[in-house]
């Protein structure tokens, strides 16, 4: 596997490929990776001739500093993995590489930043689109692929990818979970033995919240039913619970059974985020 640290040696890198017609898969992460991460790079590999993945904990999308400096950070247990399933290559930025002096673009991605996890995290989805941009412009993959367990940030690269024209196939992939059902995630390496006991209970409450959907109960009494879910004597603090349509992430308050409908969730167990959805359907 290669392993490349800087921008110049990426561009020869890719270079080489695009001459001998090969086709690129991408892999975006932060590191600290998990098996959810690793499944991306494998689909990757099955559907190209050389994955790339990069490694990078993007500043610009984190609204708490204290989240940025506590992210976890195993670059070279990462890079092991990585060359344990055979990734082609792997980029790992420095800060410097990815920014200059200032960053002034300043992407809008308008609704997407007014819901669930723009509303909550201010400023966080234009740090994605802007890493993600210069990421693709380096890169220049044929595929990239995405999880769904964070579905708005498909959406956003989506859009990012539809209005600067790139030339990239978005591939979602499906979360891969523990077996309590907890998403899994980097951050959960932040969960104190206690708090990772309790943290199924947001996978419980979307499969609950999908059976009374499915049932025939109306939205508004589901959301009710989760927030009593999370009430005071809970560990988990609920963020948000919205019933959305996956398409475009609009919020649904009646559901028509050839909608494609996603329910998601977000709180907190101690002062770690966590985030999950699933589909209705
Ligand atoms: P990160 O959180 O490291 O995630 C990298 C990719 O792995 C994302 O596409 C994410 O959706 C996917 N992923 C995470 N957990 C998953 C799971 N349990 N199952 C399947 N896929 C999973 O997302 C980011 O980094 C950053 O925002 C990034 C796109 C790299 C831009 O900085």
């Amino acid at each position: 596997m290669e392993i490349i640290h800087d921008v110049k040696t990426l561009r020869w890198y890719i270079k080489q490929i695009k001459l001998k017609e090969r086709t690129i898969g991408f892999v975006p992460t932060m590191g600290a990776l998990h098996d959810g991460h690793l499944r991306l790079v494998q689909k990757s590999i099955l559907q190209n001739d050389i994955t790339v993945s990069s490694i990078f904990v993007n500043p610009s999308q984190f609204n708490n500093r204290n989240d940025f400096k506590n992210y976890p950070r195993e670059t070279e247990s990462d890079i092991s993995k990585l060359e344990m399933i055979n990734c082609g290559a792997v980029f790992v930025p420095s800060s410097d590489d990815m920014y200059g002096e200032q960053d002034a673009l300043n992407f809008d991605f308008g609704y997407l930043e007014e819901i669930m996890e723009g509303k909550f995290r201010p400023g966080h989805f234009k740090g994605v689109g802007l890493i993600v941009a210069k990421l693709f412009n380096l890169v220049k993959p044929d595929r990239a692929y995405f999880g769904k367990k964070d579905l708005q940030q498909i959406a956003v690269i989506r859009k990012l990818t539809a209005e600067l024209l790139f030339d990239v196939e978005i591939v979602p992939v499906n979360t891969v979970r523990e077996k309590d059902g907890l998403a899994m995630s980097s951050r959960n390496k932040l969960l104190s033995k206690e708090d990772r006991v309790h943290a199924g209970a947001l996978y419980m409450a979307l499969n609950k919240a999908r059976e009374k959907l499915i049932g025939g109960e109306n939205v508004n009494s589901v959301k009710k039913y989760v927030t009593s879910l999370f009430n005071a004597d809970s560990k988990i603090k609920l963020e948000y619970f919205e019933v959305v349509q996956t398409s475009n992430l609009r919020n649904i308050l009646n559901i028509d059974k050839n909608m494609d409908v996603s329910l998601c969730i977000a709180g907190y167990l101690g002062n770690v985020r966590l985030i999950d959805n699933i589909s209705l359907n």
